[in-house]
């Protein structure tokens, strides 16, 4: 029999009273890619963080090829060939794939290393393990999916024969994932190992060989994924409670309440400019936005929620225009807005949980009352959030940051789904989060349209907007190729004007 690769043993690790890791086993074979399953706050990061010797564990034992390692930091997890990718990639954005992937690599004595050499190098891997990949390229200029596979490189080039991947296809589409899957196949199977962390069962079934769940910190246990179908994983994974499924809801109806017409943006870097681009949504609609990531989803959603002035173009809510409104305003007048980064522009990670759930209203009441703030109101609301968002956390004292991803989301969320929104903007509002938590996002929208609220929902997920919403309209290079009703019938039409195959025809002549 071969030596595990990997072998952690009875792990522990706690922050403050928080026990994050209890006694947890992960064992690893070469060759193979384990898939590490767990609800948000699980422990899953944290374990990763122990391997690659970000966090010290208070007990337990790690063996690599069989024998015992201390890892105290991530250069010696390196050194042992241990590699991770995390969710926020750390590139220098200025420098060529090249220069990212042989950074702070050169050996003592050598002054510099050859680029031409290192460049011709990483073109050969990507050759091997077939995928492509330009060393001349900067960052910069690449996709979030080619920065990712710069990150794989950089661990690849300083010899990493077991990789850690967490959430990696999170911020990937479709074609990039197949991509993925592709490269850590080819790799895996010259004797490495990958554990990779995701919320997505599917990808579990597809790629993984094993899969190891935690519950509260605890080990589930390990399983071969062909011996378990998805529905066993979601039930391994919450345990006794059941995750309640999204239930129907009538459609909005035929009153107008947004109407975008001919919005046109400049030039920018990150997304493609919208290019006259027109749509409406119903009072009590949720209208999804389709399409691969960089496709105007971030200025069309910058444009509504008032942080973007249009070059051309009107917009109407209520018939009444909303052009020049600031984000303040138009918040004030009910709009909510979930940005899809949530650690730019949606989260203050040194701020507690409780002041970022309430930075928005603090001035308001029931919590501000002639100038003074009120504890009592706002302990009671901030808990009454913690609960209805199930956020997990020691207390609504903690900094944002020690929350773990999902629940950081969750926060951002239930700072922004409040009161009654007239219209919500939702950028990938359940990026990250599992099972339970992206039903319960799915049904709060579902809620706020059936109270009336219009919905903006932009996702790269088809099964998630065909899951929620009355319309889908596709997004291809700032303009829309067609609205089309939320029905299974038209995925494959969906997925064509996606890749811009369509052309763009009579919008909205299915519904209404
Ligand atoms: N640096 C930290 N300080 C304090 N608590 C932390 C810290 N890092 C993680 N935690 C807590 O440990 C628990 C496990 O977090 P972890 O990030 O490992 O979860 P996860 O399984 O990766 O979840 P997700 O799917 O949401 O990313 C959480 O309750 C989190 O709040
Ligand atoms: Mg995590």
């Amino acid at each position: 029999m071969t030596k595990p690769i990997l072998e952690m043993k009875q792990i522990t690790k706690s922050f403050g009273s928080l026990i994050a890791n209890d006694q947890v086993d992960l064992t690893v074979q070469p060759g193979e890619i384990h898939g590490l399953l767990g609800e948000n706050g699980a422990g899953k990061t944290t374990l990763m963080n122990i391997l690659y010797g970000l966090y010290r564990q208070e007990a337990g034992e790690i063996y690599i090829d069989g024998n015992p390692v201390q890892i105290c930091s991530p250069k010696e997890a390196i050194s042992l060939g241990i590699g991770m990718v995390h969710q926020h990639f750390m590139l220098v954005h200025n420098l060529t794939v090249t220069e990212n992937v042989i950074l702070g690599q050169a050996k003592k004595g050598q002054l510099f290393i050859n680029r031409q050499e290192a460049a011709a190098q990483i073109k050969a891997k990507a050759e091997e393990y077939g995928v492509e990949l330009d060393p001349w390229a900067k960052i910069e200029d690449l996709t979030v999916g080619l920065r990712q596979r710069v990150e794989i490189f950089k661990a690849l080039f300083r010899g990493a024969r077991l990789l850690i991947l967490d959430e990696p296809t999170a911020v990937l589409t479709p074609p990039e994932v197949e991509q993925l899957f592709q490269l850590l196949t080819n790799f895996v199977r010259q004797g490495n190992s990958v554990i990779c962390i995701t919320h997505k069962l599917h990808e579990i079934k597809t790629i993984c060989d094993k899969v190891t769940i935690l519950r509260g910190g605890r080990l589930v246990g390990t399983y071969v994924t062909n011996e378990v179908d998805a529905d066993e994983l979601a039930v391994l994974m919450v345990g006794e409670k059941a995750v309640t499924p999204v239930k129907s809801r009538k459609s909005g109806n035929n009153k107008v309440f947004l109407k975008v017409e001919n919005l046109t943006t400049e030039l920018d870097e990150g997304d493609s400019p919208l290019n006259q681009l027109s749509l409406e949504v119903y009072e009590g609609e949720i209208l999804g936005v389709a399409g691969v990531d960089g496709n105007g989803q971030t200025n069309l959603a910058h444009c509504l929620a008032g942080l973007k002035q249009p070059k051309d173009g009107k917009m109407w809510w209520a018939g009444k225009e909303m052009n020049g409104l600031s984000a303040k305003v138009l918040a004030e007048q009910g709009l909510a807005y979930i940005p899809a980064d949530r650690h730019g522009t949606a989260t203050a990670m040194g701020m507690s949980l409780a002041e970022n759930l309430i930075c928005r209203r603090f001035s308001l009441a029931p919590f501000s009352c002639k100038g003074f703030l009120s504890p009592k109101a706002i302990e009671h609301y901030v808990q009454a959030k913690i609960k209805d968002f199930e956020i997990k956390t020691p207390s609504p004292l903690v900094r944002l940051a020690a929350l773990s991803g999902g629940n950081q989301q969750k926060v951002v969320l239930a700072r922004e789904i409040d009161g009654e929104p007239r219209l919500i903007i939702a950028h990938q509002p359940t990026r990250g989060l599992d099972i339970g938590s992206t039903n319960y996002v799915h049904r709060v929208l579902m809620e706020a349209a059936q109270k009336g609220a219009s919905i903006i929902l932009l996702s790269t997920e088809l099964e998630e907007l065909f899951a929620i919403c009355d319309r889908i309209a596709v997004l291809y290079r700032g303009q829309v190729m067609g609205i089309l009703p939320a029905q299974e019938t038209y995925l494959r039409e969906v997925g064509l004007m996606m890749a811009g195959r369509v052309e763009p025809k009579g919008v909205d002549d299915h519904h209404h």
